[in-house]
């Protein structure tokens, strides 16, 4: 095969392909799935799911040294050695770009791009972009890795973008043109609007590419034990775990949309606990994902290819 370029392409090592062949999209040792935040919590077990199943993942983190240890358990725990990572900070559009770029060069396929990657922030703060943090991590990171490397998906089709919402969803606002900088900063309220603004963004997603084999979903990954509370006050902190499930149960949800046949085709649906559920009203707000999207582009400098522009204004 000729689709990666830097890594060996038959390796022993691979695991044994019986349980990938029950998961079509990751039929062949050949695939090639991206995780975001891979290197703690639902993306580090995102990430193991999916290397146990045999294709290469790739896993993009922020830190080095984190992401190098997290490397090293999964390929030891799927006992798939090729777990490759690849490093890339979130809150610089920059850095996603040039992610982008050397992800380009280094393959030629992919099948499934999960946006995992998230933050709640206790204060308010602004990107080195000038962009309020959560909204641009959690929601502009996901815009713009995923046009970026859209080429790819949908020269690999049937392939499929998996984006880790929240049921914080629910509470978020549709002021979209506030969002980036809204005065009256809450850290739920920042998260809630990102949320609800992965889902509007999945719809959107999919209602574009409809007809490209390129299928878009978004999830609810439960209420789990991760560092992403770390933020909030300890008491807090403490009661969340009381009540949280392990980050292993966490990912099912992404492991399930990323790879079981059962999912094939489908495509702008909302899940938890690997079934689909009705996300808000406000989520199915097409105006509302459009302005988003014009939004969003803007946000990033953007700018949609003549195919893009014409097929949806
Ligand atoms: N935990 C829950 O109960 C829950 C509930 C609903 C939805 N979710 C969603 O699940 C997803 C994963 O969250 P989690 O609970 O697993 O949280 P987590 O343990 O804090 O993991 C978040 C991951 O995102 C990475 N990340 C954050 N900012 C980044 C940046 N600027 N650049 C690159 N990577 C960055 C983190 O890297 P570092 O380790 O370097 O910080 C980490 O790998 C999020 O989208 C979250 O909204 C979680």
């Amino acid at each position: 095969m000729s689709n990666e370029k830097t890594h060996a392409t038959d390796s022993a090592s691979v695991p044994s392909t019986s349980s990938s062949a029950q998961h079509s999209v990751l039929r062949t040792k050949h695939s090639l799935c991206l995780v975001t935040g891979a290197n703690t919590g639902i993306g580090l077990e995102t990430a193991l799911g999916l290397a146990k199943l045999g294709p290469t993942v790739v896993m993009l983190c922020r830190d080095q040294q984190r992401g190098e240890s997290a490397q090293r358990y999964i390929k030891q725990q799927s006992g798939n050695d090729r777990v490759e990572l690849m490093l890339c900070d979130l809150a610089s559009q920059k850095s996603i770009r040039k992610f982008a770029d050397e992800f380009k060069s280094r393959y030629q396929r992919l099948d499934v791009l999960v946006n995992n990657a998230g933050v709640v922030l206790r204060q308010r703060s602004l990107t080195q972009d000038g962009l309020e943090s959560t909204f641009a991590i959690n929601h502009l990171a996901y815009f713009l890795l995923t046009r970026l490397v859209l080429d790819l998906l949908e020269k690999s089709a049937p392939s499929r973008v998996v984006n880790v919402s929240s049921a914080a969803h629910h509470y978020g606002k549709l002021a979209i043109n506030s969002w980036p900088t809204a005065n009256n900063y809450s850290a739920f309220g920042a998260y809630a609007n990102s949320k609800l603004a992965n889902v509007l963004f999945t719809y959107e997603l999919a209602r574009r590419l409809e007809g490209t084999g390129v299928t878009v979903n978004c999830l609810h990954p439960g209420g789990v034990g991760t560092n992403l509370f770390r933020g909030l006050p300890k008491f807090l902190q403490a009661a969340i775990k009381l009540i949280a499930s392990s980050p292993e149960k966490g990912a099912k949800t992404s492991i399930y949309l990323s790879s079981s046949p059962e999912v094939e085709g489908i495509t702008g649906k909302y899940f938890a606990r690997s079934r689909q559920q009705e996300s808000s009203a406000a989520s199915h707000n097409i105006e509302a994902a459009k302005s988003l999207w014009r939004l969003s582009e803007e946000l990033t400098g953007f700018i949609p290819s003549e195919k893009e522009a014409g097929a949806v204004s």
